[in-house]
């Protein structure tokens, strides 16, 4: 075993561990890449904060995108075109034609893995419509949704859990990761772990790390993340003198149950529910005449936003609208959404056969995230163009590949996962050899992410971790929200500033290194903060409005000026640097022709 002793003279015991890949965090991002590397042959351990079936991929519910045709004619060109044209035109048609097409082989072999997807009289996977999916390139609504009852993510989770296990993939359960191993070339070659059951510190030494953190939800004060998401793969990142890109787009899904947040399946509407204003009027009508409450996420969330500002809110304080579902009758809605009925009745009291559900936008998914090509490694911007890091990839909502651009369509998250998951280790399989020798390790490495646990675990300020959270998730939801405009985004600048200026009186009152929630809270609130500092810098910088990014200083989209990905660094000082990348707007084969960027009506 070796030890590093920090500048604070406090000693550390280091294990060491060498595999071919090593994959961070075990939602479906992490196990299906997990999964595909054991059964390629490599040596692969998957390092994660919480048991894999705990993962976030767990709250999914509506459904995984594919264009099966089950229910109806369907085709991968219309479900790529509807994604680019989720997007708001900044999604990477390269990418978005990968996932497309590999949609279809990817959840038959989720089914052959032996997710229990929900069948048709004739036994086939069910699909049911879900925002933004459209038939013959935006004509009237498809059934491309795969579900599972309402259940989609855990059916998904634990089933890649389990072929995971069948391919010996090695589990590092609450084990929290500290930082990336980076070499003096700007190579990666691992990460450093806390092991929150015994406190001993871990080494990761492996030819490819992959990222697979999640999303960072809890940089907000209403969310639908779990209270894991907090962007740790991503802060990594930044902490690695690598940028973020895209930060400024962050989803507000239109149905999170009022007051409490919990997520509503747009799975919901898909079956038949519908929204309406204090005047009972199905408001979604006016904005979007033919696909209705099944228009894409962004648009139903501002037109609810319009409602509720405009005096058409319901409740006492009119600051909400209804979903109803109790037409759809209680036999469909045992059938098929089952767990939004008793999420209802729990969370808000509602029995969903007989009135309707009170609810709110709320923060449900971040667009940006880490830069990658449609392999998954990691890309990194200089003055020569795009660069890829070696030895590092990132899948899921921690990436940014981008397929998903300025806003996402709801099943295309599942659908990223699982796709772009594989895809890693199909490139894992190409790159790396089993049991390849690897150079060892420098003695210090790990050295910086040991310094920073070791200075969080001893700060002796004044004010705790929720204290400063707090004010950060607040800041966030009044400065980034639904709708956005100069002063308001340039005061949560400061404010964010402010916030960042306050971790310099951070306070942990517990200094052990076995099982201590204060600490890992404080790590976690760290992490945010990068998160939460780019998403807003890159939201004021952006003077225009596309996707999730309602600018009202600039309502219109400009594709001459703002046709490019926003890529972010962040120092430790809280100091964010910004350039910009373009964004592919060709296809990957012959296949399909790519889609010109026009109006987006829905
Ligand atoms: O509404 C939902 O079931 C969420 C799905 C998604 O975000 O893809």
């Amino acid at each position: 075993m070796n030890a590093i002793t920090l500048p604070s003279q406090r000693a550390y015991r280091i294990v060491d561990h060498t595999y071919d890949v090593v994959v961070v965090g075990a939602g479906g991002a992490g196990l299906r890449a997990t999964l595909g590397m054991g059964a390629a042959g490599l040596k692969t351990a998957c390092v994660t904060k919480v048991f894999p079936t705990r993962s976030h991929t767990v709250a999914a519910q509506g459904g995984i995108g594919a264009a099966l045709g089950n229910m109806g004619e369907d085709d991968w060109r219309w479900h790529m075109y509807d994604t680019v044209k989720g997007s708001d035109w900044l999604g990477d048609q390269d990418a978005i034609e990968y996932m497309c097409r590999e949609a279809i082989p990817a959840v038959y072999e989720l089914e052959h893995f032996g997710v229990p997807f929900s069948r048709t009289e004739d036994g086939r996977i069910y699909q049911r419509p879900f925002g933004g999916h459209m038939k013959e390139y935006g004509k009237a609504p498809a059934m491309r949704a795969c579900a599972a009852a309402d259940r989609t993510g855990h059916a998904i989770l634990h089933t890649l859990y389990q072929q995971s296990l069948k391919h010996e993939a090695e589990f590092f359960v609450e084990y929290f990761a500290l930082d990336l191993i980076m070499d003096d070339d700007g190579a990666c070659r691992g990460v450093v772990a806390w092991n929150l059951e015994d406190g001993t510190i871990h080494r990761f030494r492996a030819a490819l790390t992959v990222l697979a953190t999640g999303g960072y939800g809890r940089a907000y004060f209403s969310c639908t993340s779990a209270h894991t998401c907090t962007g740790d793969g991503n802060a990594m990142v930044l902490r690695a003198g690598l940028p973020l890109q895209d930060m400024e787009f962050v989803q507000f899904h239109p149905t999170g149950i009022y007051g409490a947040g919990c997520l509503i399946t747009e799975g919901a509407r898909g079956e038949g529910g519908y929204l309406t204003n204090s005047e009972g009027e199905r408001f979604m009508e006016r904005y979007a005449p033919t696909a209705k409450d099944l228009a894409s996420r962004d648009v139903v969330s501002r037109s609810m936003t319009i409602e509720i500002r405009e005096g058409r809110g319901c409740g006492p304080h009119k600051d909400h609208v209804l979903l109803h579902l109790e037409h759809l009758g209680a036999d469909l809605l045992a059938e098929r959404l089952p767990g939004i009925s008793e999420t209802a009745k729990i969370f808000s009291g509602v029995d969903v056969t007989r009135e309707p559900i009170p609810v709110l936008p709320t923060v449900h998914y971040n667009m940006g995230g880490i830069p990658t090509n449609y392999r998954t490694e990691v890309i990194t911007h200089g003055p020569d163009g795009d660069r890829v890091v070696p030895g590092l990839m990132a899948v899921g909502e921690a990436a940014c590949v981008s397929v998903h651009g300025a806003n996402r369509l709801g099943t295309n998250s599942l659908l990223d996962l699982v796709v772009f998951g594989r895809a890693a280790a199909h490139r894992a399989a190409e790159i790396v050899k089993p049991g390849q020798s690897q150079p060892p390790l420098p003695a210090r490495a790990g050295e910086r992410a040991l310094d920073r646990l070791d200075r969080t675990r001893h700060a002796k300020g004044g004010t705790n971790t929720g204290e400063i959270r707090l004010a950060m998730q607040r800041t966030m939801q009044d400065h980034a929200a639904v709708f956005r405009t100069s002063a308001s985004l340039a005061e949560g600048v400061e404010k964010m500033r402010a916030n960042w200026r306050h971790m310099d009186d951070l306070r942990v009152n517990d200094r052990s290194l076995i099982w201590n929630s204060d600490l890992v809270e404080a790590l976690e609130l760290d992490n945010l903060m990068g998160n939460a500092m780019t998403t807003i810098v890159s939201a004021e910088a952006r003077h225009e409005s596309r996707g999730a990014h309602a600018h009202e200083d600039y309502p219109e989209r400009d594709d001459e000026n703002w046709m490019k990905h926003t890529l972010a660094w962040c120092d430790e000082t809280g100091q964010v640097r910004l350039d910009y990348r373009g964004v592919t707007l060709t296809t990957l084969t012959n296949e399909v022709q790519s889609f010109p960027p026009k109006a987006r009506v829905y």
